[in-house]
């Protein structure tokens, strides 16, 4: 029995990302691919994925490597065309794409990062490509359709609870679960805990995204390297907002209201109150709950996963370190 420690996975990701081929033409297009590649990250996609597939095989090359790096890619991707869509100037506390070039070129770049993924993706073993590719194809156009619903809904007054999760699961916890089953399938897993592994890369993205949501407001700008309150701004509807206008009754649905409406309102102005709002209404340890909820519904399907429990203890400690993240 050989499990690899996230450590080593994590050195041997980006011994694969440095290897990549970006210093050629036109720089306008690979530049930016560079940059959003080596630009740092937690990497937990690929990392998933290498974890997963470690459950199952004891022997990592590049048949796992390379598909792993692909689905980074994408998600690099995702973020270049998200910090468009989300009128975003800082990511992992540097200038995005759009802002240190300009917009044309966060399309193009996107594109081709996306373009580049599948290219990785295809170096899986050749008995598994298929069932990758469709895999990664669903889940791609499930990231798009998420991200739809999310910039939809910020010209709503008001969403279910449902409807938010319904978002977050497509926008963010199907490319988590993505990078688990994808592992899972090159390690030669059962079609059951193939589809265990899904689950468990399901309800880890859940908690996953809420507490991003969380971090965005409550996170410090230093180390979360994002700009925090932007999803007040923007109106986003986050596990926050959509927890807060369920509870907030009279004058504190009034107020809700009123800051939601304003749109020219001072930024810090305006975070301030709604922050002060939820603080109010005790969201904070509402998310924290439910993150917790979502987390004990992956350790049940890791749980569940038909292999002896020392084999999963790296996985499970990655796991927790994650929802405990500050960025
Ligand atoms: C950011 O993902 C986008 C979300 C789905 C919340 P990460 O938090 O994994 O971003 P990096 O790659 O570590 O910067
Ligand atoms: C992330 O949603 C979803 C994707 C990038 C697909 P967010 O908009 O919350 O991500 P951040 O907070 O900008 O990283
Ligand atoms: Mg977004
Ligand atoms: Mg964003
Ligand atoms: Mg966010």
């Amino acid at each position: 029995m050989r499990i690899v420690t996230v450590h080593t996975l994590q050195a041997q990701i980006e011994k694969e990302i440095v290897a990549l081929d970006l210093a050629k033409a036109p720089r306008e297009l690979y530049a930016p691919v560079s940059y959003m590649m080596s630009m740092g990250g937690k990497r937990i996609r690929p990392l998933l994925c290498l974890l997963s597939y470690n459950l199952f095989n004891d022997h990592i090359n590049k048949e796992i490597l390379l598909p792993a790096v692909g689905i980074e890619i994408f998600h690099g991707f995702t973020l270049v065309h998200d910090d468009v869509m989300d009128q975003a100037p800082v990511r992992r506390g540097y200038d995005t794409v759009h802002k240190k070039w300009n917009i044309n070129v966060a399309m193009l770049s996107g594109d081709v990062m996306c373009i580049m993924a599948y290219r990785y993706l295809c170096e899986a073993a050749p008995q598994y490509v298929t069932d990758i590719l469709q895999l990664f194809g669903t889940t791609a156009a499930q990231v798009c359709e998420g991200q739809q619903f999310d910039m939809n809904y910020e010209h709503l007054a008001r969403i279910e609870e449902e409807e938010y999760l319904q978002m977050i699961e497509l926008k963010t916890a199907v490319l988590l679960a993505a990078s688990a089953q994808i592992g899972a399938i090159a390690g030669g897993a059962t079609v059951q805990n193939v589809q265990r592994m899904y689950k468990f890369g399901r309800c880890l993205g859940m908690a996953f995204q809420i507490q991003d949501d969380l971090l965005d407001a409550y996170g410090d700008s230093n180390t979360f390297g994002k700009t925090i309150g932007g999803d007040i701004i923007t109106n986003k509807k986050t596990f926050l907002l959509v927890q807060a206008l369920k509870k907030a009754q009279g004058a504190q649905q009034y107020k809700l209201e009123y800051w939601l409406k304003n749109r020219d309102a001072p930024p810090e102005e305006k975070i301030t109150n709604m922050l002060e709002i939820y603080n109010e209404l005790n969201i904070y340890e509402q998310a924290g709950k439910a993150i917790d909820h979502y987390f004990g519904q992956a350790e049940k399907e890791l749980t569940a996963v038909a292999l002896a429990d020392e084999r999963k203890e790296e996985l499970r400690n990655f796991a927790f370190h994650l929802i405990n993240r500050k960025k």
